[in-house]
This record gives structure tokens, sequence and C-alpha cells, in this order.
């Protein structure tokens, strides 16, 4: 038996719906005998953990690697001849300040970065990660936010929450898409938690979360967009947590759009920014957020409402919202909208605010769930599955010859009209119709857009 014993009795398999059992390294399905592996002091509860311990280490990496170009750029920059002096000063701020948060971050990822891994230029050819919600820094300002910048908007939140929630005990409380976890963190402290579970699909998260809930410093920096002066181009964030949480609280890497706990296992779930996030559907996540909720267990979900799907009919209004609770089992007990400060860095000329929506709902009716929801096609998903041929494929196959036929015309002698005449007859184009092609594609990387910034 290990550490998870009591995290375990409420998981079920994401692949065959079995019991899961705590090992002394890892969780195991009981049914199909699929292990779930402890990385980072959290279990991965995936059909294939391995892969997603695989992309995120990429990811971690190829950070990490754009942080180092980023260095090495700025010493170029440095060595520019009339650099004003305080420029200089600037630049070599920023130097310290991103050497630092290498050495950093790379101690946090240490659990997951053992062993080689692909060139920063392979990553780069990987580009962008599907789901976009996936993107390893995507929400970084939140981790200043919840642990370094300060009490107030955290502590505008937990009061909101708190309230809504009221004396109620909050029994096993579960947490979808936490992030850096400051709320589940705050509503478990002040409403007393028996066991709270804070799930992430992102484990860059979830380190910094646990760190801090060990009582222990991480030093960050912000890069604000909008620096109110030079030192805010880069400010040293102390996040630290007000105090530790030793007991009650569990961590756990796992997908909350097919949450793998059983039937009736939750009473209290709390959905903070992520329910427009996901590509799932509202109407089935909230019916499969219904399945693991106990009968008169209750779900609160705090955030925006801005859902970002291609077909119009899945971007729901917030006065749509109550009747897709009704569908999927819930009875409204409240709803609010609360203008707060939000994500404001005390170093950014931008201040923003977000007009939040809140909910409390209570399961009174049991729902089908339906089908699980894949957001991947089958090919992608199921690596043995020949990769189908399609247009968009085919379509970004000529985007990429095109470009590696100009880019093998640069050999340091040839100028951008001999290089338009090389190509012409390949474009079936006049060498003058070509140039224009060429600069907007060498212009590209020149504006520094050739390169991915995701990860
Ligand atoms: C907008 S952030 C909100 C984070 C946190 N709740 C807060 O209020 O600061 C959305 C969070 O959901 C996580 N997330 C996105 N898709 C997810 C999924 N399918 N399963 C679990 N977490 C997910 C992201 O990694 C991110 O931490």
């Amino acid at each position: 038996m290990g550490a998870f014993q009591t995290l375990a009795e409420k998981l079920s398999c994401p692949v065959c719906s079995g019991k899961v059992q705590d090992g002394k390294d890892a969780l195991r399905c009981q049914g199909c005998q699929t292990t779930f592996p402890v990385w980072g002091d959290f279990p991965w509860i995936f059909a294939n953990s391995g892969e997603w311990k695989a992309d995120w280490t990429q990811r971690f990496r190829f950070y990490l690697q754009q942080l180092h170009e980023d260095i090495q750029n700025l010493k170029m920059e440095l060595k520019l001849l009339d650099l004003l002096p305080k420029t200089k000063e600037r630049l070599q701020h920023l130097v310290q300040a991103k050497t630092e948060q290498h050495r950093e971050l790379e101690k946090l990822f240490e659990p997951l970065l053992l062993g080689g891994g692909p060139s920063y230029e392979q990553q780069l050819a990987a580009q962008t990660p599907l789901p976009e919600s996936q993107q390893l820094m995507g929400y970084y300002g939140n981790i200043l936010r919840d642990w370094g910048w300060g009490e107030e908007e955290n502590q505008i939140c937990e009061d909101m929450l708190a309230g809504m929630l009221g004396p109620h005990p909050l029994g096993t409380m579960l947490v979808l898409g936490s992030g850096p976890s400051r709320l589940a963190y705050d509503i478990h402290r002040r409403l007393g938690g028996r066991e709270t579970i804070a799930l992430d699909i992102n484990p860059f998260y979830l380190l910094v979360a646990e760190r801090m809930l060990a009582g222990r410093n991480l030093n960050l920096y912000d890069f604000p967009m909008a620096p109110i002066d030079a030192k805010a181009f880069a400010s040293r964030v102390k996040c630290r947590a007000p105090e530790t949480i030793k007991q009650g609280f569990t961590f756990l890497m796992a997908d909350a759009m097919n949450p793998c706990f059983q039937d009736a296992s939750i009473d209290t779930l709390l959905t903070p920014w992520i329910i427009d996030i996901v590509p799932q559907d509202f109407r089935s996540f909230a019916k499969k957020l219904n399945r693991i909720l106990k009968p008169g267990a209750r779900w609160l979900n705090f955030g925006s409402t801005v859902f970002h799907h291609r077909l119009q009919h899945l971007c729901y209004s917030r006065d749509e919202i109550p009747d897709i609770l009704a569908e999927s089992g819930f009875e409204v007990l409240q709803v609010r909208e609360n203008v707060i400060p939000y994500l404001r860095s005390p170093s950014s000329c931008q201040q923003r605010s977000e007009k939040v929506f809140s909910f409390l709902a209570r399961k009174v009716q049991e729902i089908d769930p339906g089908p699980a929801f894949t957001p991947l096609p089958n090919w992608l998903t199921d690596t043995e599955m020949p990769v189908p041929i399609q247009a968009d494929l085919q379509q970004q196959m000529i985007v990429n010859l095109t470009l590696t036929q100009v880019l093998a015309q640069v050999d340091g002698q040839r100028n951008l009209r001999q290089i338009a005449e090389v190509m012409a007859p390949t474009f079936e184009l006049p060498p003058n119709d070509v140039l224009p092609m060429l600069k907007r594609m060498f212009s590209r990387f020149v504006e520094g857009r050739g390169r991915s910034m995701n990860f």
C-alpha cells in the first residue's frame, strides 16, 4: 500500500473503468493491469502516461532551449556599439533574469527531465501542441498571481466563493484544472477541507503548487507585456504559500474531460476557469461531471464563459448555462456575476478587470454521461493506425517543400534576384513576380515569425 491509498479508492481506470489500487511505486488498475506512474510526486492517470510524460518533458526542454536562445540573442545585442548606458543596463538585467529563470525552472523540472531529447530545431518543427489549452506556459501569470503578487486578487476570489459555498462541509473536493492551485488551497484552508484533489493536465503548475504547499520558495520572473519601467522588464517574484498544507491535499495529473473517478465519489466539485477552455461541448462535459458526483453533491463554477469552439452553437452564452445544468441533472442554487481584478501584475501598465460568472448547483438526478470524449481522431490516439491521406496534410507538405526549396538556395553568395531566377520555373512566374513572394518568405524570419514561441 502506498501514499495514494485514499485517492486510489475513488479512481476509475481510464482504459477499462476498473478499480485502481495503490502500489509501492505506482497505482495499478485491478482490471486491465494498466499502471499509473508517480512522477514529480503525483500520479499520472492516463491510458498512456509514458507518452504524456514524453510530451511534457519535450515541452519543458523546448522552453529551456528557448530561454537559452533568448539569452544568447541578448548577449549579441549587448555587443552593439552605440547602446545608451541605460539600454545596456536594461539588457544586462534581462540576461541576468533569464539566466536565473533558466536555473530555477531547470531545478523545478528536474523530476521530468531525465535522459536526452530532440534538438531545438526538431522541437521547432513539431511546433504547436494540441489542444491549445495544453501549452506549457499558457497560464504562467496565474502562478505569479497565486503565489507571488500579493493577496488582493486571491482574497477577493476566496471570499466570493467561500461565501457561495457557506459553512457546509466540503467532504471530498475535486478541483478540475486547478493550475497553480491557489484557489483550491484557499478554499481547503478556509472551509476546513478533509480531502482535496487538485487535478490538472499540465505538470508544470502541479510541480509549482506542490512546492508551495510544502512551504518551499520559488523565485520566478515576471516579464510583463507592458512594463512600467526598465526594471519591470524582468521583475523577480518570490513565490511562497502563507502556510503549508501537509495532509488531505493531493495533486493528480489527469484529463478533466473524461474524469477518472468512480461513479458518485465526489462531494464538492470546483471548476475554476475551465469549462470554456476544454474542447468538449459543455453539454456533454456537464453530464460527465454529473456521473462522478454523489447525489446531492455541489458543483461550484467560477471564471469566464469564452467558449472557444469552431462551431458557433457550442459557444454558449451565460443565459444558456442554467438550461444546460438542468438537462444535466443539476438544480441551480445560485448564479452570480462579479467584476474582479484579473492577473494584475504590479510591474505592468495594463491592469485588467473581468466580469466573472459563478454558479453553485446541486446534483438532483442521475444522467447518462454518454461515450468517452475524444478530442483527437483515432489515428492520433491509436499509434498503430495508418495516418490517412488528407488534403490539409498534403497542403502542408507542399508549403514545407516550397520553403525548403527556397531556403536551399541560400549559399551566402546568391542575392534575392538570383534566387528568384532559380525559383521562377517552379512557381511558373517571371522572376520579377517571384521577388515579392521571396521577400514575404524571408521577412517572416527577419521579424522572428519563422520560429514558434509555443511549447
Ligand atoms: C485558465 S487556467 C485556470 C487555472 C486555475 N483554475 C486558475 O483559476 O488559476 C485552466 C487550467 O486548466 C488546465 N486544463 C486545460 N485542459 C485541461 C484538461 N483537459 N484536463 C485538466 N486540466 C486542464 C490548464 O492546464 C490550466 O491549468
